[in-house]
């Protein structure tokens, strides 16, 4: 199941707008240049598969090289964990790693890959960190988390609830929260996350050099990594920004429902949000995040599962000259869509509707790879495609 709407423009620009631009950028990639173990991750071109489904060049950014993390999202929570430490005492991000040991305390709710790293970051400048996770939370993501020095338990609540208990412990115990997601009041620490995130970005248009994509898809959770994503990809591309389609599991569709109502107020999905891709199972819109996706987005997408699958299985067993990706399923979801577009004769009018074809330059990003090794193996290799009930 695939739907796709287009997004009604808002092109109010918004206070945030500053957060996203070019040079802020090269800044935090500075930055992330000086930390232990720091490369840029590997732009795979996948000549093969793009001749096989139709497309002129299809660019897949592999993010399970990142750090030791797996996946992307430690670029977001070291630069934050810098920019509060900083703000706090007064100094520079580059003077954090001096910093007294334990210090701080650091509180966040995480479906696997911000609590670690978080739990990452915090060890690295040897600080504390606590983190919760949702009720159905992998105990591989879980232990990950504990073998980088932080607490971490699994609760009874669902992601959105999580993240409320995450700071009503931060409250009572005098810890910092640092969320990557934001709200009206908690905004300034999502922030400096999002700008973490805009390294990928712009690593990713260092190794296109002239090529300039004519389409980029960004999976969702809350919209933190894909708002932070569009506003920079705006500042760089200018007139020449490619169109950008946002990809979410239709169990936590929060930015999908948001763009179909189109009523001026963010919409969010409750319940279980029970879908593999774990990563994207956030039933309540990122506020910074939103304010670019509905000025520069372009397409919302709401998938089942099995598009996740199918991704995973394609970057995962590659055409002959192809590099393999591993990809978990929050990582893959954007490459098992444009390959569902490209390949079902069904989908014929939403491939001209978001004008892919035989021109097209697209670019994915994994942004994680096998964060679940168990359910990686259920899905590439027994077939599987839904959660473990
Ligand atoms: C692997 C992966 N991809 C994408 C995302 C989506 O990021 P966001 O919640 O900022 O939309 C997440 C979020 O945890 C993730 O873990």
């Amino acid at each position: 199941m695939i739907d796709i709407i287009p997004i009604q423009k808002d092109v109010r620009s918004s206070g945030f707008d500053a957060l996203f631009t070019v040079a802020k950028a090269k800044a935090v990639k500075e930055f992330h240049e000086s930390l232990p173990g720091y490369e840029a991750t590997p732009l795979r071109e996948l000549s093969a598969l793009a001749k096989h489904v139709g497309l002129k060049k299809l660019f897949v950014k592999d993010e399970s090289y990142r750090f030791e993390l797996n996946a992307f999202k430690g670029l977001g929570g070291s630069y934050a964990l810098a920019e509060v430490i900083a703000t706090k005492l007064n100094i520079t991000p580059a003077e954090v790693k001096n910093v007294e040991p334990n210090s701080f305390t650091f509180v966040t709710a995480t479906d696997g890959n911000h609590g670690r790293g978080i739990a990452w970051a915090a060890k690295n400048l040897k600080q504390q960190a606590v983190v919760y996770m949702p009720k159905g939370s992998a105990v591989e993501r879980l232990e990950n988390i504990r073998k980088l020095g932080a607490t971490a338990e699994i609760t009874e609540l669902n992601y959105d609830d999580t993240v409320r208990f995450a700071k009503s412990q931060g409250d009572a115990n005098g810890w910092i929260l640092v969320q990557d997601t934001a709200w009206p009041g908690y905004e300034e620490i999502p922030g400096w996350i999002m700008q973490g995130y805009m390294t990928m970005a712009l690593e990713a248009v260092q190794s296109l050099g002239d090529i300039v994509p004519t389409h980029i898809f960004l999976q969702a959770g809350v919209g933190a990594m894909a708002g932070a994503l569009t506003g920079f990809f705006n500042h760089y591309y200018g007139d020449k920004k490619p169109t950008i389609i946002y990809v979410e599991p239709n169990k936590a569709d929060c930015v999908f429902q948001t763009v179909k109502a189109n009523d001026g107020t963010l919409h969010a999905v409750t319940g279980d949000l029970d879908s593999i891709m774990a990563g994207l199972c956030c039933g309540e819109v990122c506020t910074v995040g939103w304010e670019q996706i509905r000025q520069f987005g372009d397409y919302s997408v709401s998938c089942d599962d099995k598009v996740a699958a199918d991704g995973m299985r394609v970057l995962g067993n590659p055409l002959y000259g192809d590099e393999q990706i591993i990809s978990g399923e929050s990582g893959a979801v954007t490459t098992g869509l444009v390959y569902r577009l490209m390949v079902d004769a069904d989908k014929a009018p939403m491939r001209s509707e978001l004008g892919l074809n035989e021109e097209s330059v697209v670019l994915c990003i994994s942004t994680e790879g096998d964060t679940d090794t168990v359910n990686y193996r259920r899905i590439v290799w027994d077939g599987a495609c839904g959660l473990i009930k």
